[in-house]
């Protein structure tokens, strides 16, 4: 029998994890491709999960998470969101990314148009193209601190049925303000384009504050997408949770069931322990990548390599143009070269040409060490 692969077997890759296979076969490599914090999860949540399963809590559960983490998440997107959505408007999936293609799903259809960042978070693309989707790559620049170009979004939204917007930004930090954020749901609704808002990095934004576009929303086409991953070091865990206009939740439940069935039932109670003990991990922690970020830039500065400063994330771009156009080639080289692993800019989308990300969610000796010797690099080039 000959099996059709269909889509799938067109998809590119991410080249974050081709670089990841790669270093995973070699030495004393500094880890800088991935987005992973190298914190602990919190004790008290790896204690609820241990207890959960001495209980035996290792069953199904509804396909949209239990009932008692819905009303915590409900009462955390009013407290600190400002989302009134209620238990009834929120999904629980396994993780952000999960999350993203059901939402796709239920947006898209074959040969829709779907405005995706460049440089933005590989997957966006990679869930539209496997709805078929048309992805229309919209630039965010360094000079405006990797905000979108209005104009540059109106001219495309024609085209559109989806905006995705990710805020805070992976991989370019960037942290989008109130007006900005108001002036893209005003486009999205002048286009009458659903939103997908991408906030898993909410927790970590060191200058302004987060603002949820669901809390913009005045006439139900927001979908937030929301991880426990990131703010409290839980991305094994796979959990995460969308909220949204009620229908849109209730055929992203009918999505979920196949896609996931439900989200582990360990992971949901470790996930409520995340929501009901002490909140002031996300503080502390956000304040260590904080200072991460201020060691790191002026560093990149004084190398000739800065090329933004991240007000949000631990994420920074890095100018390596010097080192040649292929930023796929790029990044291997510095692999196998300095033994540094970065994700190629291109991984992003056009443009990220010349650049690569560097993860600051590792200690900062090993980043530290990192730039020096990525900057090396660039100044034999
Ligand atoms: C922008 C963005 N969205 C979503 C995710 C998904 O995270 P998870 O699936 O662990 O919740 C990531 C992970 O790197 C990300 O960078």
């Amino acid at each position: 029998m000959t099996i059709d692969l269909g889509a799938g077997s067109r998809l590119d890759r991410s080249g974050i994890r081709e670089v990841m296979d790669l270093a995973a076969s070699l030495e004393n490599v500094l880890h800088l491709e991935v987005g992973e914090p190298d914190f602990p999860t919190p004790p008290h949540v790896v204690e609820a999960a241990q207890r959960a399963i001495a209980d035996g809590v290792v069953k199904y559960t509804v396909s949209r998470g239990l009932p008692t983490l819905r009303e915590l998440i409900a009462a955390k997107l009013r407290d600190r969101n400002g989302v009134d959505a209620g238990a009834d408007r929120v999904v629980v999936s396994a993780g952000g990314t999960p999350a993203i293609l059901e939402t796709l799903m239920v947006f898209l259809h074959p040969g829709d148009g779907i405005l995706v960042p460049d440089p933005g978070w590989p997957v966006f693309a990679l869930s539209a193209s496997l709805q078929q989707a048309r992805v229309l790559r919209y630039r965010v620049r360094p000079e405006t601190g990797y905000l979108p170009d209005l104009d540059e979004l109106a001219a495309l939204a024609p085209r559109a049925r989806v905006l995705v917007v990710n805020s805070p930004s992976n991989p370019t930090g960037a942290v989008y303000d109130r007006a900005t954020l108001e002036a893209l749901y005003e486009l999205a609704r002048r286009h009458n384009l659903a939103i997908l808002s991408d906030e898993v990095y909410e927790d970590i934004v060191f200058d302004g504050e987060h603002v949820s576009l669901s809390a913009l929303d005045e006439d139900g086409r927001v979908a937030s997408i929301f991880s426990f991953s990131k703010g409290y070091a839980m991305t094994g865990w796979r959990i995460g949770y969308v909220t949204g206009p009620s229908a849109f939740v209730e055929t992203l439940v009918k999505v979920q069931e196949p896609v996931i069935g439900c989200p582990s039932y360990v992971s949901q109670k470790a996930a409520e322990a995340a929501l009901t003990g002490p909140q002031d991990v996300l503080a502390t922690r956000r304040d260590e990548y904080r200072a991460r970020r201020d060691a790191v830039i002026p560093l990149l500065r004084e190398h000739g390599l800065f090329v933004a400063e991240p007000r949000g994330t631990f994420y920074a771009m890095a100018n390596v143009s010097p080192l040649g156009a292929d930023t796929y080639d790029v990044a291997r080289r510095l692999l196998l070269e300095e033994r540094v692993a970065v994700a190629p800019g291109e991984t992003f989308g056009p443009g990220g040409a010349g650049l690569v990300r560097l993860s600051l969610a590792g200690s900062l000796d090993v980043v530290t060490e990192a730039v020096a010797r990525v900057a090396a690099a660039v100044s034999r080039a």
